[in-house]
């Protein structure tokens, strides 16, 4: 999300932001999947939490609601007001000064406040996003802050190189338990860390991202931590992202399965690779369609619809065409919306169903002409 300081003209915040949360993503708030024994992403949790305070103590949160302030989501962590991140079409807003929290680094400043110098943050986080085996609208983070007294005389090199140290360690001790495991550091760039780091593990033939970080901005630390001058670092992991690899889980709604095939693979907290059962047959529609010359099509507008009619019995949507006539300079997309359920064989009647309710509700909230 914050890969290019990327810009959105200011006018689409200018007026008043209502609610955008469907009841499908309201019904996520409070399962708590971080705090469910033996699912695999408490057991990344705990890996996580454990190896970091075997090395020194952190203050660990697991449980703090999602809803947060803009200015703790964004304006605290120095993101600019008209940052992409902010948008309405990418962040699921209640009121103009509420929303669901788009990264755990929102609580960055509360902690900070409070003068807890070694953090960690886990929680349910929430973007509108595109629909595929690995994004889903909600997923998990943990956000770790450490804070060295000004007392300490550290340069912010120093620091990069604890923090490098420390999240080395994590990764191939505390998670992957490879002592060969493969790193590699890429520059990259967050409004609220300079320098700031991307690592990238080397696993199952591809190099995988698989955390943030940097050198906390001093700004921050000045606003918001009793001892102005302190320095610090700080990191986010996306757990989703590690626990697939680690049990080798291949799409990420099986996070929220009920099926007991699903939960009962997974138990003492061990690291065991997933057993995939049967999957059932999937079915794809097509929906073809104008987009209107008086709005912008926002495709994020377009797969919350589809997620809030499909759910989860919708396992991707991708485009499948994209047409500018060369006469009116009128837009044409054709999606291919696939459908497969987790859990049981779908009935055409059903799926023919869901296909005809979000046909109807897409022309009429986007204002697009089915073809
Ligand atoms: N908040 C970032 C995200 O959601 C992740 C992150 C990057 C957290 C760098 C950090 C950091 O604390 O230093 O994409």
């Amino acid at each position: 999300m914050f890969s290019a300081p990327h810009l959105v003209p200011r006018r689409l915040f200018s007026s008043q932001i209502c609610c955008n949360i469907p009841s499908s993503i309201s019904d996520k708030i409070g399962r708590g999947l971080l705090l469910r024994a033996n699912h695999p992403l408490n057991t990344v949790k705990n890996l996580i939490s454990s190896h970091l305070n075997s090395i020194e103590s952190f203050k660990v949160e697991d449980n703090l609601h999602p809803k947060v302030s803009t200015l703790q989501c964004f304006d605290d962590l120095l993101i600019p007001k008209d940052h992409v991140s902010r948008k309405p079409s990418d962040t699921f807003y209640f009121d103009s000064n509420q929303v669901l929290r788009t990264h755990t680094s929102a609580h960055q400043s509360q902690f900070l406040s409070a003068g807890i110098s070694s953090f960690l943050v886990f929680g349910d986080c929430y973007r509108r996003d595109a629909i595929d085996s690995t994004h889903y609208p909600v997923f998990h983070q943990v956000e770790g802050v450490k804070v060295f007294a000004s007392g300490q005389n550290l340069s912010s090199a120093q620091v990069l190189d604890h923090l490098k140290s420390t999240l080395e360690g994590l990764i191939r001790f505390g998670i992957f338990k490879d002592p060969e495991l493969k790193i590699r550091w890429v520059d990259a760039y967050f409004p609220f860390t300079n320098p700031s780091l991307e690592m990238e593990v080397w696993y199952q033939g591809e190099w995988l991202e698989v955390l943030g970080c940097g050198v906390i901005q001093p700004e921050i630390i000045q606003r918001h931590y009793p001892d102005k001058n302190a320095i610090g670092w700080a990191f986010g992991i996306g757990l989703e992202r590690i626990a697939m690899r680690l049990f080798n889980i291949p799409d990420i709604r099986l996070f929220w399965s009920e099926d007991p095939r699903f939960l009962s693979q997974f138990t003492n907290s061990e690291i065991v690779q997933f057993q995939p059962f049967s999957k059932f047959p999937a079915c794809f529609k097509d929906i073809s369609f104008w987009t209107s010359n008086e709005s912008v099509f926002e495709e994020n507008d377009f797969y919350s619809i589809i997620r809030d009619i499909g759910g989860d019995l919708v396992e991707s949507v991708e485009m499948v065409d994209d047409f500018k006539h060369p006469k009116t300079g009128r837009q044409s997309y054709c999606f291919r919306i696939n459908y497969r359920s987790m859990e049981r064989s779908l009935l055409n009647s059903e799926i023919d169903d869901l296909q005809f309710r979000i046909r109807e509700k897409v022309s009429e909230d986007l204002h697009l002409e089915l073809r």
